[in-house]
């Protein structure tokens, strides 16, 4: 194999799940001693890479789908990916299976974590498209950091039923947190009973995802995460800045604060 890069560390697949045609998640074993201490925040992104057929590295951003988890000497890392028919890593990714090798960097980065939710939050939104449900799933993981809040929102929008990955996980979750999980499905390319259809921007705007979701959302209560799908945290964050939220800085208070995957 290739020298590793600067920043990454050779790593090994030990699970593969296939969700449906082209999204599958990664579960990688990697050696705890390369990453910081801790080896990262649950809500962060580090990158995977392999290598081409013409022998050259080909990294990318991707978001862990569970909080740190180590094992002996090794930290487990679960990423959630889905094939763009002509990126240039995925499709090395798809090829990917149990045992193979993987690098994975070693920097885990973001912002998108509990602590940087303002302490005044009670109920807390994370709007996902596709596998920006990954860094959600990490944080809802964190059952007792979750606990500050009265309510967590997961609203997962996707094209096809097949494509609601995690549910039995989500299930799990919402039993764990006893009434304080809502999770609110959204497929837009066909219809599924028990899921909204359309999309997110469209569903805040009418008030039928407060609905699905049995609460409102308010000024000085809420707080939303959005992440994805770049178009949909455009159109997104107009409805909300329509209704009067305010993207949030760190140096000035806000609602809502986001993460594009593209
Ligand atoms: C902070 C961060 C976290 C990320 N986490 C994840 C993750 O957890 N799971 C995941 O699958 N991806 C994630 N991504 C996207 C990922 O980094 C790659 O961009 C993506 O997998 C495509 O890589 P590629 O090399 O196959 O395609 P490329 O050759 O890089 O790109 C081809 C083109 O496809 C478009 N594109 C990129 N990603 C997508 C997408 N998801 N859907 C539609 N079009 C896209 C872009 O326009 C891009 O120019 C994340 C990106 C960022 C910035
Ligand atoms: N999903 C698949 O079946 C599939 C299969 C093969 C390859 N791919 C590749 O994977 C890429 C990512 O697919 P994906 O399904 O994760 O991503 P996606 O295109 O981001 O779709 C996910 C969800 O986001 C919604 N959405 C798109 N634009 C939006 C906007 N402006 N505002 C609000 N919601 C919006 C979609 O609704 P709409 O349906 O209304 O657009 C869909 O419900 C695709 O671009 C494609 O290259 C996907």
């Amino acid at each position: 194999m290739q020298e590793t890069p600067l920043g990454f560390v050779a790593g090994i697949i030990i699970k593969r799940i296939d969700w449906a045609e082209h999204v599958f998640s990664l579960r990688v074993q990697a050696p705890l001693s390369a990453f910081p201490t801790p080896p990262y925040t649950a809500g962060q992104f580090s990158k995977l890479g392999a290598l081409n057929d013409d022998n050259e590295w080909v990294r990318r951003a991707y978001s862990m789908v569970n909080k740190p988890c180590i094992n002996g000497d090794n930290l487990e890392l679960e990423f959630l990916v889905i094939e763009i028919p002509d990126g240039k890593l995925t499709p090395l990714l798809e090829h990917k299976h149990e045992g193979d090798d993987i690098i994975v960097g070693t920097l885990p980065a973001g912002f998108m974590t509990i602590d940087e939710v303002p302490d005044t939050t009670r109920d807390l939104w994370m709007l996902s498209t596709g596998t920006g449900i990954g860094p959600f799933l990490a944080l809802l993981e964190e059952t007792e950091q979750c606990q500050r809040f009265e309510h967590l929102v997961l609203v997962h929008a996707v094209r096809t039923k097949a494509e609601l990955v995690y549910r039995d996980t989500i299930i799990e979750m919402m039993k764990t947190y006893q009434g304080k999980l809502r999770y609110v499905p959204i497929v837009s390319r066909e219809a599924v009973s028990g899921a909204l259809s359309g999309r997110i921007p469209q569903h805040i705007q009418d008030g039928t995802l407060e609905q699905a979701a049995h609460l409102k959302l308010s000024h000085q209560d809420s707080f939303l995460y959005l992440c994805g799908n770049p178009n949909m945290i455009h159109d997104t964050r107009d409805v909300l800045q329509q209704l009067g939220y305010k993207k949030h800085l760190r140096r000035e208070a806000g609602q809502f604060s986001f993460e594009n995957y593209w």
